[in-house]
């Protein structure tokens, strides 16, 4: 059944919060806390090892409660379950999204055109398994009978970001296996990745849901010419796989069917990972590693579809998005982890929320009249403090910021840890305390300056403070851990979604430069001249031709 489409801004829940920003947006964070002894722990949820703080945000327990009742006056219940039960919630692509399918138990089941979809899943994971362990033990060796180095991720968007920021993430949960990943089309990328790699001892994993995209495919082809120059053409079958749902591409490309992961058309690119697109995941930290960051992502959904609302941790975060964007017009989220571990965390994220919530039009394909899709952005704590948090702290604009910091650390440096997250706990109070001026004010006296002097300064060393945070505080980095954050993350995207009644699973968006590229593409191999370009386009082509 399709999902219902009201635009948000008709319900008497939106009336009431328009109403309720009206008393709320002047009100100091500071002012919130010293009126209520109680809103640190009513604003928080304690959820297995999660602990989040919701604290910090500029709400009070009434802002959640209406939220709460905007989200129920949209229904967003009865979407949740058309969105695990494999309904069409993909309406414009005509397919269901059940990436909580690919992390649920065996005895479940999810139907998709009368057939359970659970059996399937736990084939491929089973080959997924299988396959993984015979390159780990090395027991699956090269042509040439030696055991496998280096694995070789090709896939680019949900094929290359997902794998590419879990390998990353759980490093430290890593096996010998050396893991790379190429998806730039630029050919600088797969050169620099191959110059050192040894053909005989790497795996080549072509990862493309469609196996039509360019930049794979190209990839792909140049990688195989490359290693068909020392090494003969029977030796592909040890050394290529490919995950897919095109078996008959793969096919035609030269990789045997056995040697094919599939995958189905209801897994979106960007929610992907947990499929066999996760194979690389699985040969980098062993299957045993890739199961648990499945479980926790399963543990997750359950929270999701069974905690009440204003007790949920993907839909109170997806409500605050709501909360900003709509009625504090903020237009940017910030996602700071306080771990070096999670440096790809945000740049994976952009592709998940970006690419599902950028849309301009509405379920019933009318242009919205209020905002939706947010920027995303983020780098880890510390570093990023010394980058660009000046703008959080003291800039005109409003960045809601997520900040997700971990009880232990993985090599249990205390001395290193301890400084790491004071520096967590302290830029969530900076941010939300600031410092008046009669703070810097007794700060500049006590440093023996001028009058004159202090009152040049003073107005420059002001923070407003009042500025959002959430803070996300789990007990330790593990792949069971990690799954639930990154499901916790998906989650928030639907939410989100459900209520600025849009269509969070296709990307129509990124097709048109791709359909303009190729056309260009033929002018510059061909010199054919295909289309009439603007001024600017026709100087940049023209230099480009001449100068290159
Ligand atoms: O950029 C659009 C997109 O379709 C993404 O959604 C997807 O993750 C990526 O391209 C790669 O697609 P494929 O896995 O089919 O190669």
């Amino acid at each position: 059944m399709a999902l219902k489409a009201t635009n948000p801004t008709t319900t008497n829940a939106w009336k009431k919060l328009q109403a309720h920003f009206e008393t709320i947006k002047s009100q100091h964070l500071k002012d919130l806390f010293k009126s209520d002894a109680s809103r640190a722990n009513d604003l928080t949820v304690q959820w297995e090892d999660f602990y989040v703080d919701f604290s910090k945000n500029r709400i009070t327990t009434e802002t959640i409660n209406l939220l709460v009742e905007l989200a129920n006056e949209l229904d967003l219940k009865d979407a949740i379950s058309k969105y695990f039960e494999g309904d069409i919630i993909n309406a414009t692509e005509g397919r269901a999204v059940l990436h909580t399918a690919l992390r649920a138990p065996k005895d479940a089941s999810v139907f998709v055109d009368g057939e359970n979809v659970i059996p399937g899943i736990h084939e491929v994971k089973t080959k997924i398994e299988k396959f993984t362990n015979s390159v780990v033990s090395g027991e699956h060796t090269g042509y040439t009978g030696k055991a496998i180095t280096d694995i070789v991720n090709i896939g680019i968007g949900g094929s290359d970001l997902g794998p590419a920021m879990i390998v990353d993430s759980l490093q430290y949960y890593k096996n010998h296996l050396n893991t790379h990943f190429v998806s730039n089309v630029d050919g600088d990328h797969y050169q620099e990745v191959i110059k050192n790699l040894n053909p005989e001892t790497t795996l080549f994993v072509v990862v493309s849901k469609t196996f039509t995209t360019q930049e794979t495919l190209s990839n792909a082809n140049s990688i195989r010419t490359w290693f068909l120059e020392s090494q003969p053409k029977e030796a592909v079958s040890k050394h290529f796989v490919a995950v897919s749902t095109n078996i008959e591409s793969v096919k035609n490309f030269g990789i045997d069917e056995e040697n094919i992961f599939p995958m189905k058309d209801w897994v979106g690119g960007r929610f992907s990972l947990w499929s066999a697109v996760g194979l690389s995941i699985s040969l980098a930290v062993g299957y045993t590693h890739f199961e648990s960051l499945l479980n926790g992502a399963h543990k997750m959904d359950e929270h999701f579809k069974t905690a009440d609302f204003n007790a949920n941790i993907p839909v109170i975060s997806a409500l605050l998005t709501i909360w900003y964007n709509n009625f504090f017009k903020a237009e940017s989220e910030a996602i700071i982890p306080y771990t070096q571990y999670l440096n790809q965390f945000a740049t994976y994220l952009q592709q998940g929320i970006m690419e599902s919530n950028g849309k301009s039009v509405d379920r019933d394909g009318k242009p919205v009249n209020y905002q939706t899709g947010t920027l995303i952005w983020g780098e880890p704590g510390t570093n990023s403090q010394h980058a660009f948090f000046q703008l959080i702290h003291q800039g005109t604009k409003l960045i809601p910021t997520d900040f997700i910091g971990y009880v232990e650390s993985l090599h249990g440096n205390k001395d290193h840890h301890n400084k790491l997250m004071s520096n967590y706990f302290a830029q969530t109070e900076a941010l939300m305390n600031g410092k008046t001026e009669a703070e810097v004010l007794s700060e500049l006296k006590a440093q023996s300056l001028g009058e004159d002097a202090i009152s040049k300064l003073l107005p420059f060393k002001v923070f407003e403070g009042n500025k959002p945070t959430t803070s996300l505080l789990i007990q330790k980095l593990t792949p069971e851990s990690l799954g639930k954050l990154i499901a916790m993350y998906e989650h928030k995207i639907f939410v989100q979604g459900i209520i600025w009644n849009i269509f969070s699973y296709d990307q129509f968006g990124v097709e048109l430069g791709k359909q303009l590229a190729k056309s260009i593409l033929n002018e510059l191999n061909n010199d054919a001249k295909s289309a009439v370009h603007d001024g600017s386009t026709q100087n940049l082509l023209s230099f480009f031709k001449e100068n290159c």
